[in-house]
């Protein structure tokens, strides 16, 4: 406890002082920052700090990651010096004790769990006669069409072949000033698993999905994970990079979704507290005037005026794709931790997707809804997942299907009318999740649905993959047919041959997997494509499978834990995350995703100071640089 509290009779002429941080204070609330309670208390010291400035906050943390070594200090610097500004911003609108709080410490320490969701009824049309009207069944009849749905392409512009490959950092495969001469692994042109894409691979990819689509579907994150490193202008390059790739690779359009990567710093998506270099609106300007020759004028505009949303009707159908930007419900969003009073629809992305689902309802259309993030995951607001479910239910009859990525893996989730009585019978949406090309979390994979042209249903899935360990695969990766999901998995469940891959068939597949083992771990494999294969034990069965099961995230069975965040509970190994300051492998989904971000470090820091190794050594070097960067009050040293 700090010196203070033994005099209390001092503490009314100090109340200015008291305010000031001392880098005990600090020291101590990160040392007890072993739960809940102790983050909480940990906030306090770093609100005072953050009402000193950015600048304070900015150089403590990252005094704070060097010492400690959570990353490489070039790292620390970039990521700390970029996101800090929004956690300090966040910190200074908020209780340390109140519920934002316990979001914070759940979020980036993972030290509380999430608070109950904020119940609220979102503002609904009332159902019309066009509402109960059920999507005339297909007539299995008709010939069905092709979409290619890819998502997380990472790609890496400063990719360099022959680059270290197994460095210290986060990705790899860059000429870094203090890389290892000679380099302990040499990259290869086409890429490996510390590291994102190179640009050869996207186009590899890209000049196989012309020969399978008629148009597709991209679910965001554009630019590489080098998260410390990414600027305004490295992102508005590699967006408009990509979106000529893409232009020139496919002669079809493809409706995308913008992605957490697809700003600079890394998730920045202000609400509309941000000013000056926070703005994100430029993100919008750019992809709403670049997308626009595969949407329309109308969709442009909505771009930019919707946060990056749109809707558009597919060329030659009756379904209205909605892309929504789903990253304003997204816990490493630090903007969205800036007030106690709720926001229940952050930059109304929630009542878009109400107009335009309104609006094909009355059109007598079928809708997909796309976007980055899943609605399901552990890194999703709970509330936020609420309400959107609310929206499920209410237009179950109109959506035929919901496309995100984000997590990197070949998974789905499914939505049901009653949460309490999980059944075939009330299960009402299916949530399909396309993996990544970044070989940072499998073999390099995109899916091809084939789609009722009647209802938009899909009838099948399949994945098509290029396999790292082939011997032929640094010279020029094949592509080729990994599975469908209708032959994988229909038998098991007895699917009629004209039936749609639905909510009921995929909840039926949850089933077989409880009683099918060899059925369960074939999924498993083919999550990440058989490139470094998660084992799944009988505890990490029973999470997998509640996930498949939660469209809505607070029914998916995470337990949040330090350095795990978001984690795979059952999956990540603590004393590996220990051992490495880069993230393990296999590394958890969302923070492959997620990089080496603020929310990384700090959910390494609530380990790092209660186990790491030369504690008491670093807790002292760390107070005297706190020292000065924090001095010592005179008041207070006098006592
Ligand atoms: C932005 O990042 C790129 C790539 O890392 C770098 O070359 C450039 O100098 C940076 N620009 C600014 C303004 O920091
Ligand atoms: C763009 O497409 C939407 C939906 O397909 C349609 O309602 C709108 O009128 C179109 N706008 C233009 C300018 O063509
Ligand atoms: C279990 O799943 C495997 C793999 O899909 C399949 O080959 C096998 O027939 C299934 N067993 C039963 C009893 O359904």
């Amino acid at each position: 406890m700090h010196s203070f509290f033994k005099f209390p009779w001092i503490l009314l002429p100090l109340a200015s002082a008291f305010k000031h941080p001392h880098p005990d204070d600090l020291i101590n609330g990160f040392k007890n920052a072993v739960d809940c309670d102790g983050c909480h208390a940990l906030l306090v010291p770093l609100k005072a700090l953050a009402e000193l400035g950015d600048s304070a906050f900015v150089d403590t943390l990252i005094a704070t990651c060097k010492v400690l070594k959570l990353e490489d200090p070039d790292v620390c610097v970039g990521a700390i010096s970029q996101q800090g500004p929004i956690l300090s911003h966040a910190l200074r609108g908020i209780s340390p004790f109140g519920k934002t709080a316990t979001k914070l410490c759940e979020g980036t320490f993972g030290l509380c769990q999430p608070p109950a969701v904020n119940q609220y009824t979102l503002p609904l049309p009332a159902p019309g006669p066009a509402a109960a009207r059920k999507p005339t069944a297909s007539t299995g009849k008709k010939t069905p069409f092709q979409v290619v749905h890819f998502s997380d392409v990472h790609i890496d512009r400063e990719y360099a072949p022959g680059s270290d490959s197994n460095c210290k950092k986060p990705i790899c495969c860059r000429a870094f000033a203090d890389e290892a001469v000679p380099p302990n692994e040499p990259a290869g042109p086409f890429g490996n698993r510390n590291c994102d894409s190179p640009a050869g691979l996207a186009k590899s990819m890209l000049d196989q999905i012309s020969a399978h689509h008629t148009w597709s579907i991209f679910t965001g994150d554009v630019v590489e994970a080098a998260v410390w490193l990414v600027n305004r202008s490295e992102v508005t390059s590699d967006i408009g990079l990509f979106n000529q790739e893409l232009s020139a690779a496919l002669n079809a359009p493809v409706f995308p979704a913008i992605g957490n990567h697809d700003s600079a710093p890394v998730n920045n998506f202000p609400l509309d507290t941000a000013t000056g270099k926070f703005d994100a609106q430029w993100v919008f300007d750019l992809e709403g005037k670049q997308w626009r020759h595969w949407t329309n004028r109308t969709a442009a505009r909505e771009v930019k005026h919707f946060s990056g949303s749109y809707s558009v009707t597919a060329p030659g159908t009756n379904l209205r794709i909605i892309s929504i930007n789903t990253v304003y419900w997204y816990k490493q969003n630090f903007w969205l931790y800036d007030s106690d009073t709720p926001t229940h629809d952050p930059r109304g992305i929630l009542e878009f997707a109400v107009k335009e689902l309104q609006a094909a309802e009355d059109a007598g259309q079928r809708a997909w809804i796309i976007g980055h993030m899943p609605p399901g995951s552990q890194d999703v607001f709970s509330d936020q997942s609420n309400y959107y479910d609310q929206i499920v239910q209410r237009y179950r009859n109109t959506i035929a299907g919901q496309f995100f990525g984000h997590t990197h893996y070949d998974e789905f989730e499914i939505a049901y009318s009653d949460y309490e009585s999980r059944g075939a019978d009330t299960a009402v949406g299916a949530v399909w999740i396309a993996p990544a090309l970044t070989p940072r979390s499998g073999n390099p994979a995109f899916k091809v649905y084939d789609v009722d042209p009647e209802t938009y249903e899909i009838m099948d899935s399949k994945v098509y993959f290029s396999d790292m360990k082939n011997p032929k695969y640094q010279t020029e990766p094949e592509w080729k047919l990994y599975y469908s999901a209708r032959e994988e998995y229909g038998p098991l469940v007895d699917l009629a041959p004209t039936a749609p891959l639905n909510a009921r068939f995929w909840h039926a597949v949850t089933e077989a997997f409880e009683k099918n083992d060899t059925a369960f771990q074939r999924y498993n494999e083919f999550m990440t494509r058989g490139g470094h294969v998660h084992p799944c034990d009988a505890a990490c069965k029973k999470v997998a499978i509640c996930q498949m099961r939660a469209a809505r995230a607070e029914n998916n069975c995470h337990v949040a834990k330090p350095g795990l965040t978001f984690g795979d509970t059952e999956r990540d190994d603590p004393e590996t995350l220990m051992k490495n300051s880069a993230p393990p492998a296999p590394a958890h989904p969302q923070s492959q995703c997620e990089g080496a971000g603020i929310g990384h470090l700090l959910s390494q820091l609530a380990l790092k100071v209660t186990s790491g190794p030369g504690r008491e050594s670093s807790m002292a070097d760390l107070r005297s640089r706190l020292e000065k960067i924090i001095p010592v009050p005179r008041a207070v040293d006098e006592l």
